[in-house]
């Protein structure tokens, strides 16, 4: 595929969409990109452009395409393990709500495992942030309504306790209990971090996300916490140098927040 407009298209697109593609991994983009253009049937970032900018469905299309939504309940059975049993009991404080961002939370998958969760402990203060660039994936989220294959992580007692059957292979998360997640639009890259959080998931996210970007990210995500508060990332997204953000590596892919940092971006 063409590449010498791509600088020149990733303005266009941030002018269209408010998404600074040039903050993501040039390779993997321009692959994605370039299948979807063979789609299309179009040759060049140029054409692309300009379809897209006058095409409200094609744009809309495109968002979708671009942004990755894979997810599941549970993903990483191991990881949530660690999650449950030695995370959050060592982090969850008696008399103070416990507040969790999902960053990058998709279809709702991954907030609502955590309300399994915090149920399955008995806590009852607790608020669940969960936001995502992708305005299509929350509205699919705040359905509630889950095929079985997202679900394949879930144990058959939790299943029936969390879930009514719906039509064919379709589950509903609880509504009652999805009422305690808030689903909110929020770009990681551009967008305002919340303060003293007790912990942070930010998985299969940031991959994409260029070195830069990610440890901006990171940096941000260190100043959302409290002190002692955890981040928790994907499987490919270890942190190499924790320190330089003020975590220390607690376990693989948690990160406690041991010092308080300066807002420098880095
Ligand atoms: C692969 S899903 C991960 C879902 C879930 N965290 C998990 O691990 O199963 C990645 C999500 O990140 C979102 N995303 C990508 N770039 C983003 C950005 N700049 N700001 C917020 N969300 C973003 C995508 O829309 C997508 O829903």
């Amino acid at each position: 595929m063409p590449d010498d407009n791509y600088q020149l298209f990733c303005k266009r697109i941030h002018q269209l969409i408010g998404l600074d593609l040039a903050l993501y991994k040039d390779k993997q983009m321009k692959r994605r990109i370039g299948t979807y253009m063979t789609r299309l049937g179009v040759s060049n970032y140029l054409e692309l452009a300009n379809l897209l900018s006058k095409d409200e469905e094609a744009l809309n299309s495109f968002k979708e395409f671009l942004t990755i939504n894979v997810s599941e309940f549970f993903r990483n059975p191991e990881q949530f393990e660690i999650l449950k049993t030695k995370i959050m009991p060592e982090i969850i404080r008696p008399n103070s709500r416990f507040r969790v961002w999902s960053a990058g939370c998709s279809d709702g998958c991954e907030p609502y495992t955590l309300v399994i969760i915090l149920e399955e402990l008995g806590i009852k203060n607790y608020e669940i942030l969960a936001t995502d660039f992708d305005v299509g994936i929350l509205a699919r989220a705040k359905t509630g309504a889950y095929k079985i294959d997202s679900l394949r992580n879930v144990s058959p007692i939790l299943l029936n306790k969390y879930f009514l059957k719906g039509e064919g292979d379709i589950y509903q998360f609880n509504p009652k209990l999805a009422m305690q997640v808030k689903f909110l639009h929020h770009d990681l890259l551009s967008g305002k971090y919340e303060k003293n959080l007790d912990l942070i998931l930010c998985r299969n996210v940031v991959i994409y996300f260029t070195e830069e970007a990610k440890n901006q990210v990171f940096m941000k995500m260190s100043q959302a916490l409290r002190q002692d508060g955890v981040l928790f990332v994907g499987g490919t997204e270890s942190i190499l140098a924790p320190k330089k953000f003020g975590f220390q590596t607690i376990y693989p892919f948690f990160y406690k927040k041991v010092s308080n940092l300066e807002a420098t971006m880095l």
